[in-house]
Order: C-alpha cells, then sequence, then structure tokens
C-alpha cells in the first residue's frame, strides 16, 4: 500500500480484514518490522481513539511515534500564490518536505471547516500533504472521510456477523452541533464494498454526497429501515445540501432499545448519551461502541504493516 487517505487504497479488503483480525491475535508477530522507522502523526483537531490506538498500532509494529498538535506550531498556509502577511507563518510546500525528512510515514487528522462545501471536499490539507510530503500519507480523518474508522467497522462487522450477508443500517441521529460528514461517508463507501445489504435512514435533507452513495437505498422512516436489522450503525452529520447546516434537531431520531430491537448498535465514539442514543442501549450487550474502538488499533496496524512492507520492497 503506497498511502492510506482513502478506502479505495485498500487492493483487496476482504484478505486485509482477515489479515486484521490475524494481527488482533498476535498483535507483536511483525514487531521488527517497524524498526528504525518513525510515524509523525499530525493533529489539527482533538482525538481520543484516533490518535492512541494509531500510536499503539504503530509500536506494536515496533515504529517510534512523534506526534504533533498543529496548533502549538506554526499556522500554515495552504492556499498558492498568497501574499503571507496575515495569521500563516509557514507554506505547506516547505513545512511537508521538512516534515518528511523525520518521518517514514505522516499521519495527518484535518476536519472540515463546514463553511466552503468545494473547499472541504477538495480534500486541501490531506491532498497537500500527499501532494509536498515525499512519504505515504495516512488519513486519520480528513474533511470528507475517516477511512480507518470505516476499516475498523468492517472488521467489526465481520466479527459479528451471523449471516453471510448481514442488513446494516447507517441512520442519522440529533446532535446539538454541526458535525462532519467523514464518518458516514467512509461507512457507505465501506458498506459497499462489503457483502451486506445496506440501508440509509435520515430526516429529509440530510441526504449525503449522491458521488459517494450512489444507488444504496435510502428509507426516510427510521423505524421501518431498521426493522430486522442486524447492524444499526448510527452517526450525526450536518446537512451536505445546506452545507454545514443543522436543519432541525429531530429528538425523535434518538436511537431507543425500542427501535433497535436484537441489532447490534455501532457507533465510532465519542456519543453524546441521550441525545445520540439512549443509555439502555449503551448499557446493553447488543453495544459494540468499544469492539470497534478495540478494533481501531488493528485496522491502524494492518494499514501501517501493508505501507511498512511497500517502503521495504
Ligand atoms: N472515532 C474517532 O475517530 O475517535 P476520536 O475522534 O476520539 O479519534
Amino acid at each position: 500500500m503506497k498511502k492510506y487517505t482513502d478506502i479505495h487504497d485498500i487492493k483487496n479488503l476482504s484478505q486485509t480484514i482477515t489479515e486484521a483480525i490475524a494481527l488482533k491475535a498476535s498483535p507483536f508477530k511483525h514487531k521488527t518490522l517497524g524498526t528504525n522507522k518513525t510515524l509523525v502523526m499530525l493533529f489539527f483537531n482533538a482525538s481520543l481513539r484516533t490518535r492512541l490506538s494509531t500510536e499503539k498500532a504503530a509500536k506494536n509494529l515496533g515504529m517510534d511515534v512523534i506526534c504533533l498538535q498543529i496548533s502549538n506550531s506554526w499556522n500554515l498556509e495552504f492556499e498558492d500564490g498568497t501574499i503571507m502577511n496575515l495569521s500563516t507563518s509557514e507554506h505547506i510546500k516547505e513545512a511537508a518536505k521538512v516534515i518528511a525528512q523525520y518521518a517514514d510515514i505522516i499521519a495527518v487528522r484535518a476536519f472540515p471547516t463546514l463553511k466552503d462545501r468545494e473547499k472541504d471536499y477538495a480534500e486541501i490539507i490531506m491532498n497537500s500533504f500527499t501532494k509536498y510530503a515525499n512519504v505515504p500519507v495516512v488519513n486519520l480523518e480528513s474533511s470528507t472521510a475517516h477511512p480507518l474508522q470505516a476499516l475498523a467497522d468492517a472488521i467489526t462487522i465481520n466479527e459479528f456477523a451471523a449471516t453471510k450477508k448481514p442488513k446494516v443500517v447507517l441512520s442519522w441521529a440529533p446532535h446539538p452541533k454541526a458535525l462532519p460528514q467523514s464518518v458516514a461517508n467512509s461507512f457507505v463507501t465501506m458498506m459497499q464494498e462489503l457483502p451486506v445489504d445496506f440501508t440509509i435512514t435520515h430526516p429529509k435533507g440530510y441526504e449525503l454526497n449522491t458521488d459517494i452513495t450512489g444507488d444504496v437505498h435510502i428509507n426516510y422512516n427510521q423505524e421501518e429501515a431498521c426493522k430486522d436489522a442486524d447492524f444499526v450503525y448510527v452517526k450525526n452529520w450536518s446537512s451536505y445540501t445546506n452545507y454545514g447546516e443543522i436543519l432541525h434537531q429531530d429528538a425523535d431520531w434518538m436511537i431507543t432499545q425500542d427501535k433497535l430491537n436484537t441489532a447490534k448498535f455501532m457507533h465510532c465514539l465519542p456519543v453524546r448519551r441521550n441525545v445520540v442514543v439512549e443509555d439502555a442501549v449503551l448499557d446493553s450487550e447488543n453495544s459494540l461502541v468499544i469492539d470497534q474502538a478495540n478494533n481501531r488499533t488493528f485496522a491502524a496496524q494492518i494499514v501501517l504493516k501493508q505501507i511498512l512492507e511497500q517502503i521495504d520492497s
């Protein structure tokens, strides 16, 4: 693997999921693969799971890890030809090349502005690192995608599926803040690559980018969509059409035990209790949120392993 900024960077998804599950059983099997190799992680935004699981994954492979919270560094400029006499101090052209001298792999987290859809969907930060750093880049959640989360989710579904073609539902849920579409986008992309019966449910107005959803079935009736589901993946996102807006709170879209019935509950975390989902669901045996978070390590580890193997080849 040359980079992991997009789910489609995975060459053989089914084999990658199988190998990730094998790594979970033997996490230190390849502990010399990353010897004398450094992962630099750059965070433009907050993180708990991504920060810790990716560092753990790299260390399981014997890598050294350096982590930089960008707010503690210089304010970077990403536009070409800008007269830099305002708030930005260093251009990505220099910064990416400098960081690449310290790193064998660079991993970046950079959320969207949710103000300018065209700019966010152009993925300027992630693409600039890919363009100017001459080392592989890993997406730790960008403006429009969270491919490591989606890989962890695919591993989790694979582990817990009781049938060959489980019914999976992605349900929108309310949230007081405007959130990115990244997790939903990557989950939708991933589900289209897996042998699942997949439906999306959300209130009208929360349609995702149709370039991503394609011909996936959308049901505007949440209870009907969730009926007989094996997995219900719950996530809030702000409007794509009225970009970045919260259209309404729709508290009745909160996930309850009644709606879930026997389905497994999935969420990427962090989650707001009794806003997105009621306590009874999160505290039940059908909640997979802790398993998903655990699988973040092995999703990151298989990605780093495949990149390290490519570097060494
Ligand atoms: N799910 C996820 O990416 O968690 P963090 O934002 O805590 O990294």
